[in-house]
């Protein structure tokens, strides 16, 4: 039992590992499809365009979302204090990672409750899968919201990483009840959230019908966590995992890329927080003006985030740079006027989203 609790913390350093060292993005989430139509006469000044927001009652001061990524091993403990201070310093809303080693070993809450102490009055979100939650129930919830005192709890759905991990959950049965289960006994709002696969409409209308209160699309062409797990079993000892490289490499283009996600869930309802592969402030514009409440980055602000305080603050910036210039040039001086600035829309894009494509086969 013990060296169970050790090996889901081992793997979380792991995980950052690995992210930060190898290649592990894989595909296009379709925002090169996206192109504004440029405004020659803006009539606004770039000086005073405000990137001001509001998702789920609360009020950023930016609609950047600091997705999900760590906690759960002391060596994870530094990365999530400088996320949760640019979070604070910036406005704007973050997640921690999988709380599940610290529910397992209550040793390990300091890096996850290190976030509450950084960002006192930030808008966090808790972290827990789906398995997770269906396994231990709404007590796990609770205490994890409790744990960084969150304003929202994600639960997120990861089957294609469990069906490659070696040591992977495959029952996937019982969760879609236990979501709604959460969402009945719950005060504090439930986010459904992907890591990497993106949600379709079938699966949005399940979450909204049983109570979730947003949906995360964490969609394809960004962070591939077959990818991650390719390199786990390569790197591993054991044989039986080995054969598991190939696998993760063949799912690695398994997906439905994020602009598609996030097309398929807005036509279901909202909020929706757009991200996987979201690069830039250019993207965040596409996102925001396609119809994303929020948009979330995971990995592009891992590497500043192992870094130091300054490298973080200073990609963070230059985020913004990009979206208040991409805000400026489509003459949007407010988040709700870019959301109505218009676009162009093409490529493989265009044609899973167009309702007339014969090659798009519903059922
Ligand atoms: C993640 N992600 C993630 N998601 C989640 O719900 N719980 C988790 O514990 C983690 N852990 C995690 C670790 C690391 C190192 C990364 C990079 C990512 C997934 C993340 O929140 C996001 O959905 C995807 O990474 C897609 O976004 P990007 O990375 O393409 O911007």
């Amino acid at each position: 039992m013990k060296d169970k609790l050790k090996f889901t913390s081992l793997r979380k350093l792991d995980h950052l590992r690995i992210c930060a060292e190898k290649e592990v993005e894989s595909g296009d989430a379709g925002f090169s499809d996206i192109r504004f139509v440029h405004n020659a006469l803006p009539e606004c000044d770039m000086g005073s365009i405000s990137l001001a927001t509001r998702f789920l009652g609360h009020t950023f001061r930016s609609p950047l979302f600091i997705s999900a990524m760590t906690g759960g091993h002391p060596g994870t403990k530094n990365v999530n204090a400088r996320l949760a201070r640019a979070a604070a310093h910036c406005g704007i809303g973050m997640g921690v990672g999988s709380q599940r080693a610290a529910l397992e070993n209550p040793e390990l809450a300091d890096t996850f409750s290190i976030v509450r102490d950084e960002a006192p009055h930030a808008f966090l979100v808790a972290n827990l899968g789906a398995v997770q939650l269906r396994d231990h129930g709404t007590g796990w919830a609770e205490q994890a919201i409790e744990m960084i005192a969150a304003d929202a709890i994600a639960i997120h759905l990861n089957f294609l990483q469990e069906a490659i991990q070696p040591e992977g959950d495959h029952n996937a049965t019982g969760c879609l009840d236990a979501i709604g289960e959460l969402c009945r006994e719950l005060k504090t709002p439930v986010i459904v959230k992907e890591t990497g696969c993106g949600i379709s409409a079938a699966t949005a209308r399940a979450c909204w019908g049983k109570g979730v209160r947003a949906i995360d699309t964490a969609g394809w062409g960004g962070t591939s966590w077959a990818a991650v797990e390719s390199v786990r079993a390569d790197e591993s000892a054991s044989a039986k995992d080995k054969a598991l490289k190939a696998l993760g490499q063949d799912f690695a283009g398994w997906g439905i890329p994020t602009v598609i996600s996030l097309a398929e869930v807005l036509a279901t309802g909202g909020p929706v927080i757009a991200s996987g592969g979201i690069r830039s402030g250019l993207d965040i514009a596409k996102g925001l003006a396609f119809g994303a409440d929020l948009c979330g980055m995971a990995l592009p602000l891992l590497a500043p985030a192992m870094e130091s305080d300054e490298a973080l603050a200073s990609a963070i910036d230059a985020i913004h740079r990009e979206l208040t210039v991409a805000m400026f040039l489509t003459g949007s001086a407010r988040v709700a006027d870019l959301r109505k600035a218009p676009l162009y829309l093409t490529g493989r894009t265009r044609q899973m989203i167009d309702k007339d494509n014969p090659a798009r086969i519903r059922k």
